[in-house]
């Protein structure tokens, strides 16, 4: 076995990141200060969480700027890693420049979506991405590309200089819920994306739409560094708890991993 062959079948810890922006969501809906999201940064970190994840919308709908900046500076003081989520924008690339996060993830962003839509077009976006993947590194912020787990988008990923990809999992998180017959391939196209993006060297994450059900599966990728989970936790505060609902989530993850935590 080959020392990256090893390491592939090494049961690495895998680290989660709680994404929080729907408890900004709750908030704006009232237009008020409750609920605070460094507040639920704080509970996600005790929880078990190994970073935060927050994403900054160009219209400002869930996380706001003075949120980034209490989560740059309670992520600062506690240590923990914050993933800056940023459209491929100027102004965002800028406000990342300014807090210079652990970590920014380019995301696809449309004005009229719910939700991030489909992963980022490296291949048709190479000379957008390309700039801003070169200034972040060069501020010494860790860059993610969010990205379909397709072999072009892939390869694009590596050739802009990303260090990290961040498989788009809601495809295939909605079959599994859907009970659709396509799950078994969209989770296949996972693992061989992992699979092509490890051997390529770039740290794989991966990302959206995971729940109780779907953890098991995508955490037991063995290429996947990272899990960055929002909506669903966020939802299931409401009938269990953050605290409990992290700590669950978490177990399950290094079942996964074959129950290692360490
Ligand atoms: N990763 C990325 C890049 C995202 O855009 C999102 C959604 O904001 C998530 C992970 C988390 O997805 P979810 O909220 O569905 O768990």
């Amino acid at each position: 076995m080959t020392a990256q062959a090893a390491q592939t079948a090494a049961p690495r810890r895998l680290r989660l990141g709680v994404n929080i922006d729907h408890v900004a969501t709750i908030r704006n809906a009232r237009g008020e200060g409750y609920p605070d999201p460094a507040r639920a940064a704080e509970v996600a970190l005790m929880a078990g969480a190994d970073g935060i994840t927050a994403h900054l919308r160009e219209d400002r709908r869930h996380i706001s700027d003075a949120d980034i900046e209490a989560l740059a500076d309670l992520t600062r003081r506690r240590g923990r890693p914050l993933n800056f989520e940023m459209a491929v924008t100027t102004e965002m690339e800028a406000i990342a420049l300014a807090h210079r996060p652990h970590a920014a993830c380019l995301v696809p962003e449309h004005r009229l979506e719910i939700t991030t839509e489909g992963g980022l077009d490296v291949v048709g976006q190479h000379n957008r991405v390309a700039p801003v993947v070169a200034s972040l590194k060069g501020a010494g912020v860790r860059v993610s590309l969010f990205i379909e787990a397709d072999p072009a988008q892939i390869i694009a990923a590596h050739g802009v200089g990303a260090q990290v990809i961040e498989l788009h999992t809601g495809a295939y998180c909605l079959a599994v819920r859907e009970r659709r017959a396509t799950a078994p391939r969209l989770l296949a196209a996972l693992r061989d994306g992992a699979a092509q993006a490890d051997a390529l060297g770039l740290e794989v994450h991966a990302g959206h739409g995971i729940d109780y059900e779907t953890v098991g599966a995508v955490a037991a990728i063995p290429q996947i560094a990272e899990l960055n989970i929002g909506h669903f936790l966020i939802g299931e505060a409401i009938f269990a708890g953050l605290d409990p609902a992290i700590r669950r989530m978490r177990a399950l993850m290094d079942t996964a991993r074959g129950g290692s935590a360490a």
